[in-house]
């Protein structure tokens, strides 16, 4: 299954769409020197910008460190893999959830220019299951200090300048200078990125600017998606009613009234209560004959099983919400994406559910479940998200069916919040992971 996957919600059969494929990274063996007193500087400065705006007593701490250096020009590029702990953290305050010590294994690549340090790379995982395989393909055309074909010369020029009409369109503020220009090499890097992600991609989705382009991967990952995913199977459900019939060729829940308008979860891995509170907003227009919008807030603070901006499953949610006695609406219990007490009244509560089911892997057994009984949670392999810009609207929809899927990333990302991917071929993993509640 894929590591790292979204949440959302599958609301419409389309009839054309563009596949998203993924390959895997290549990877090679390097020979690398020895620790040296060189090296200090640059680990140092890698350091200090890992630990970049923690407090005190949640910094990680440098174990081991090896490195290599390239020279070119005025500068000097160093790769260095490097062994972090961090400290368990036990303080509500300092850290959402206790996390115990944590040992991590960082690729860093630092560039020197006479004395000036700039960090081109951080790449971090747990150490038992991180690859000590190098990645440097991401960042090396990035450089023309050092690549082997100069870049255009006005390349930094005009990076410079996509960066600024990034920060107005988004309204970004940065800290400090350092920061901003942190951000502009994380944003040029993901700008290189995007277009190796366009060239594997098959079909017509376009990759560029979003509103993450100034989040490293591994920020993006850790914020936006679904860590608890990775390995928890969550509760099991019952299997639904197996659906006979042929789905129509087209078919749009949003069109039909029972979608409410596409959420912003912020800077909080809060995708499972939004795709479960997307579900039963559609159970129960469906239901009921009323689109209420729900309160995710709710689940964040009162699922126990889930954790809240960490990470959850729709399995847990829907089981959290038979147990509470229902669900808020948005307006009752509004969305702060972090972690509060909870604050559930059940009098107030709006919404039941009496039972979830897990659906088929089939998509066509999927499709005609969706177009009968409503909007269904999925789960998707992220890979690319960070960088979709958009797909255009292009008549090629007519050729190949598709799914339509309402994320909670906010208007600003995808097609006004939506994404469309290929139906009929497991794209993205869009089948594993798919459920729905069950109102009586
Ligand atoms: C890293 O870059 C060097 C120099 O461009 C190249 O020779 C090497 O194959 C690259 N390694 C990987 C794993 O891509
Ligand atoms: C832009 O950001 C500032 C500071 O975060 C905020 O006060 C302001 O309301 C934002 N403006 C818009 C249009 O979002
Ligand atoms: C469904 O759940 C509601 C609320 O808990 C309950 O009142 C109702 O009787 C349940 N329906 C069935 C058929 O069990």
């Amino acid at each position: 299954m894929a590591p790292w996957l979204q949440v959302l919600l599958l609301l419409g059969l389309l009839p054309a769409a563009a596949p998203a494929s993924s390959k895997p990274r290549a990877a090679g063996a390097q020979a690398w020197e020895l620790a040296s007193p060189e090296l200090r500087e640059p680990v140092r400065f890698a350091l200090e910008m890992y630990n970049r705006g923690r407090a005190a007593g949640t910094r990680a701490a440098l174990e081991a460190v090896r490195g290599r250096v390239r020279r070119a020009g005025r500068g000097s590029l160093y790769s260095l893999k490097a062994t972090l702990v961090e400290p368990p953290c036990n303080d509500p305050t300092v850290c959402q959830l206790p996390v115990s010590k944590k040992t991590l294994l960082c690729s860093f690549e630092v560039l020197d220019e006479l004395g000036k340090h700039m960090l081109l790379r951080r790449d971090c995982g747990p150490v038992d299951t991180k690859s000590t395989d190098d990645k440097n393909e991401t960042f090396s055309s990035f450089l023309p200090l050092l690549n082997k074909d100069p870049l255009p010369q006005d390349f930094s020029v005009k990076m410079a300048s996509i960066f600024k009409d990034f920060v107005t369109t988004y309204n970004r503020t940065y800290d400090s200078k350092e920061e901003a220009s942190w951000r502009m090499s994380v944003f040029a890097n993901n700008m290189v990125r995007a277009q190796k992600i366009q060239a594997l991609d098959r079909g017509t989705a376009q990759y560029g600017v979003t509103k993450f382009s100034d989040l490293t991967e591994e920020e993006f990952r850790t914020i936006y998606l679904n860590p608890l995913l990775k390995d928890a199977p969550g509760r099991n459900m019952r299997l639904a009613q197996p659906i006979t019939t042929v789905p129509p060729p087209q078919w749009d829940w949003r069109n039909k009234g029972a979608v409410t308008d596409v959420k912003d979860q912020g800077m909080c891995g809060s995708c499972w209560a939004f795709s479960v509170t997307g579900n039963v907003e559609g159970q129960w227009f469906l239901k009921r004959g009323t689109l209420l919008s729900l309160s995710e807030q709710e689940l964040l603070d009162c699922d126990k099983t889930d954790k809240a901006c960490l990470g959850g499953l729709p399995s847990n949610a829907y089981s959290a919400i038979r147990n509470l006695g229902g669900l808020e609406t948005e307006d009752d219990y509004s969305y702060r994406g972090r972690l509060q007490t909870c604050s559930f009244s059940a009098e107030k509560a709006k919404v039941y559910i009496n039972d979830s089911v897990e659906l088929s892997k089939n998509e066509q057994k999927l499709a005609a479940w969706l177009a009968k009984n409503g909007p269904i949670s999925v789960a998707i392999n992220a890979f690319g998200m960070q960088s979709l810009a958009h797909r255009p609207r292009c008549a090629a929809r007519s050729a190949t069916p598709f799914w339509a899927i309402k994320n909670s990333w906010g208007t600003d990302w995808g097609e006004e919040g939506y994404y469309y991917l290929h139906r009929g071929s497991g794209a993205c993993g869009v089948n594993i992971m798919a459920s729905s509640a069950v109102i009586d």
